[in-house]
């Protein structure tokens, strides 16, 4: 399944649930000054979970373009990205954890028709504001998914975003595949790496205030958000993002321009962190508030990818007075522009 298939999928499976499929916000958030970038789906929509009726209604969809630079160390890796797309559906105070759940396993198992026993869950394991979410055990057990594939887990993993931010928060339940070849283990080891998260179904019922404070929001809402990268990657039979059909392209320009082989393990690290830069920068530039490379906020995070990228391509001998940066641009643009026409 192509990638522009798995989000028309995933729209038109939460549009035939009764969601409304809505566009992505920019990249750089349009009336929140707290934060450079949109870093889930979630966060274009904190006024409506904390109470502000949506034009559209209680239920959402969308493929968010997100930027997170938290993970900026970890790229360079096959799974972690600066820019990626999420797809994501919400509950304004309508649906909650039935729902959520049994639709997420359906869209997974009946659509996209990966084998129940490549999946594993973590839940909320409870903590002073809530206690452990047997609910949650009890609707994936339920529709099938063994004990041992389940795995409580504390705050550190299974409440989002965190017990530190501010803002709308809630326990939540993820869902793992395991992506290797081999035999899937009995038992389910969240620390495995070979055991990806895939799904983020969150349970948003409390709004964190100054002085440790977490009130109850005024609806109940679910907030779930699905990597692209790694959806895509799993359907097409990959352990590697970058070799699926979102990067193959421009791998092999890399490969091209510098006359090397991503199948050297020596080179591979530096083509991944050029790949994953060029479509961040790509992206944070063709957004609609117009940064620029400069010494602050989004500018200098931007600097920062271009410099970045640089440094790296000419660790791999590419020829950096030639127009190579734009070759891959536009791949880029090829690739994602799809998408962007539609919805
Ligand atoms: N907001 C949740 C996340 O980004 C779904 O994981």
């Amino acid at each position: 399944m192509k990638t522009i298939d798995l989000k028309e999928a995933y729209l038109k499976f939460f549009e035939s649930k009764g969601h409304k499929i809505i566009p992505s916000a920019p990249i750089i958030p349009e009336n929140d000054p707290t934060c450079l970038f949109n870093t889930a789906g979630m966060q274009p929509l904190v006024p409506y979970l904390k109470g502000e009726p949506h034009p559209q209604g209680k239920r959402l969809t969308d493929v968010q373009k997100c930027f997170r630079t938290n993970d900026l160390d970890s790229i360079g890796d096959t799974t972690h990205h600066t820019f990626f797309e999420m797809l994501g559906n919400w509950s304004l105070g309508d649906y909650f954890k039935q729902e959520s759940i049994t639709w997420s396993f359906e869209f997974l198992t009946k659509q996209l028709n990966i084998p129940i026993e490549k999946l594993a869950v973590t839940v909320f394991k409870g903590n002073k504001i809530v206690p452990a979410d047997t609910e949650s055990v009890d609707i994936w057990k339920s529709l099938g998914v063994n004990e041992n594939k389940i795995a409580f887990l504390g705050e550190e993993n299974n409440w989002w975003p965190n017990m530190e931010l501010l803002g709308p928060c809630g326990p939540d339940t993820e869902i793992f595949y395991w992506r290797k070849e081999s035999q899937v283990p009995e038992k389910f080891d969240p620390e495995d790496e070979n055991w990806v998260e895939i799904w983020n179904n969150v349970f948003m019922q409390y709004n964190h205030e100054e002085g440790d404070k977490f009130t109850p929001l005024k609806n109940k809402n679910v907030d779930t958000g699905l990597g692209v990268e790694r959806v895509t990657a799993i359907l097409e039979g990959y352990t590697d993002n970058y070799k699926s059909s979102i990067w193959k392209d421009v791998i092999e320009k890399i490969e091209e321009i510098s006359g090397l082989s991503y199948d050297d393990e020596k080179y591979a690290r530096s083509m991944r962190i050029i790949a994953d830069h060029i479509r961040a920068i790509v992206m944070i530039s063709g957004d609609e508030a117009g940064i620029k490379p400069s010494n602050t906020d989004q500018g200098y995070i931007l600097r920062r990818l271009i410099r970045r990228m640089i440094r790296y391509a000419k660790k791999l001998n590419i020829d950096i007075s030639s127009n190579w940066e734009q070759d891959l641009a536009i791949l880029i643009i090829n690739n994602l522009k799809e998408i962007k026409m539609k919805y």
